[in-house]
């Protein structure tokens, strides 16, 4: 038991109207990778929260090198050593790399009442440094990459000088490289006797780095699984509590009798993309891969009026839309689904129902006044029918696991009718059987003759789901497949030539 750094024991918490945890105990060793898995809403982040002191369990105790602790804030957390990756990142945007690193931890000189830059930038610098990384000191955070900003996240972990380390879906948004470079940072700090608690929906990844692994389902621990003698089946079976299959869709779709809904002519903004001509035909799903930087969010997010292109033209259904708002682009039938859930596609402190009618919410009035009654058993209809995981459409959307928030997004645009559907990186965070019901969903839409834009950075996803899939660099179409007839080898050389 030497080498057990943290014991959980006997864990429990609640909220209204939902057991997160039941009585779940786990053992950290040292220079360990210790693994979580389980379905959306599973319970792995409240548990971490748990010992980042974020919540306060309702039952059990947390031992740190066999010595009972309370561990009641973050503070206190970091100051027994434990470092977190939330789930969903929280640096200040418009504070420098530096400024976060060092938030709340700050050198002064002159009795605490100065900031000591010089300092600062060095202890900052130092930390990237042992990372391995080399980021903007000086910028705000807000401009850096989601690559860049999670290893800013990593840093002020590290500033702390954790000897725990929590990562909660760390690679979620992360290329196959940048993931790489993430596994080498763990890798030094497990060699250096550091312990890892590892959250990830990849199950491949878990396989490939994880020294042990606990499956969670429904708040309790379901089983303790060895990586070395596992498999990606097995360890769904524990999650999901049954056998599942994964069921590909077959694709049929015919390009004799195309109708086009969409075209893009020679779009172009400035240092964003470049001379983008695409067309999407009525029931299609386009994928668009490429790898991070390639300008994919900036094009769809011109296309729906979050921006205004320099040059070129929209066409829906033939005729030529300017979107200058993205009120507008919602009007001529396009629902939105962007890459950063927290940030742009939610309301955190409106409930369920609310998050899900912002958009349509014209539907449900008479002169002003909203039919609560009619706008609740749709409301409702969607949860069922999407298996949102909740007690209620009441539940504030803040609440609910990433996997479920993401479900409620994709009702909102079902909900509004959208006659194209552009969704940037979708399956972020879902667990697999979700992601299954989400590909399945996305199949029946193109049956009722609704087109999608599908972006992910997992290239195999792309072509498991598209029918056709256009490949963007730097800023410009580098070329167009047919999903059937390529590899994820072609797309790369593709992107990269
Ligand atoms: N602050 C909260 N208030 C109410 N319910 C909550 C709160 N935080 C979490 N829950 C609920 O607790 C359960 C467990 O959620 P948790 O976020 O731990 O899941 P998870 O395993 O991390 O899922 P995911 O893979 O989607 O991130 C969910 O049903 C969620 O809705
Ligand atoms: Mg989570």
């Amino acid at each position: 038991m030497n080498n057990v750094v943290m014991e959980i024991k006997n864990i429990s918490k609640s909220f209204p109207g939902v057991k997160a945890l039941n009585n779940v105990s786990m053992t950290l060793k040292k220079g360990e990778i210790h693994a979580l898995i389980g379905e959306n809403g599973a319970g792995k982040s409240t548990l971490m929260n748990i010992i980042f002191g974020m919540f306060s369990p309702e039952d059990g105790k947390i031992y740190l090198s066999n010595k009972e602790v309370k561990i009641d804030n973050p503070l206190t957390a970091q100051t027994l050593g434990i470092g977190i990756v939330p789930q969903e990142l929280n640096l200040v945007p418009f504070l420098s790399t530096t400024e976060n690193i060092l938030l709340g931890m700050e050198p002064c000189k002159i009795e605490k009442y100065i900031l000591d830059w010089k300092k600062m930038r060095g202890r900052a610098e130092g930390i990237l440094d042992k990372i391995g990384e080399k980021i903007e000191l000086n910028i705000p955070v807000k401009d850096l990459s989601v690559a860049q900003q999670q290893i800013v996240q990593i840093a002020r972990a590290l500033a702390f000088d954790a000897k725990i380390l929590i990562l909660d879906e760390p690679t979620a948004s992360l290329t196959i490289k940048e993931t790489e470079m993430l596994f080498n940072i763990i890798d030094n700090f497990t060699s250096n006797g550091g312990s890892i608690f590892y959250i990830s929906h990849r199950l491949e990844e878990i396989l490939e780095i994880a020294d042990r692994i606990t499956v969670l389902r429904d708040g309790n621990k379901v089983k303790e699984l060895n990586p070395h003698n596992t498999t990606k089946d097995e360890m769904v079976k524990y999650m999901v509590g049954r056998d599942v299959k994964t069921m590909k869709t077959e694709k049929c779709f015919d390009y004799e009798n195309k109708e086009r809904v969409l075209e893009v002519d020679n779009l172009s903004r400035k240092n964003e993309f470049n001379n983008i001509s695409f067309k999407l035909y009525k029931g299609e799903i386009l994928g668009i891969a490429g790898l991070v930087g390639a300008g994919r969010t900036e094009l769809v997010s011109c296309i729906f009026g979050v921006t205004k292109p320099q040059d070129g033209e929209v066409r829906i259904n033939g005729k030529r839309v300017d979107h200058n708002h993205t009120w507008e682009g919602i009007k001529n039938g396009i629902g939105y689904v962007p890459e950063e859930r927290r940030e742009l596609a939610l309301f955190p402190i409106l409930n369920i129902a609310e998050n899900m009618t912002m958009p349509v919410i014209n539907n449900f009035t008479n002169k002003g006044i909203i039919n609560k009654v009619k706008e609740i058993s749709v409301v409702e209809d969607y949860i069922n029918k999407m298996r949102i995981k909740t007690p209620s459409y009441k539940q504030l959307i803040r609440n609910l696991s990433g996997g479920n928030q993401q479900k409620v997004i994709l009702s909102r645009w079902m909900m509004a009718e959208s006659k194209i559907l552009i969704l940037d990186e979708p399956t972020r965070g879902i667990d697999v059987n979700a992601k299954g019901e989400i590909y399945q969903l996305l199949h029946r839409l193109t049956e009722e003759g609704i087109s999608i834009i599908f972006i992910s950075s997992e290239i195999q996803e792309v072509i498991d789901v598209a029918d056709r899939v256009l490949i963007m660099h730097e800023g410009l179409v580098k070329g167009e497949v047919e999903s059937n007839k390529t590899s994820q080898e072609e797309i790369m050389s593709i992107a990269l030539s």
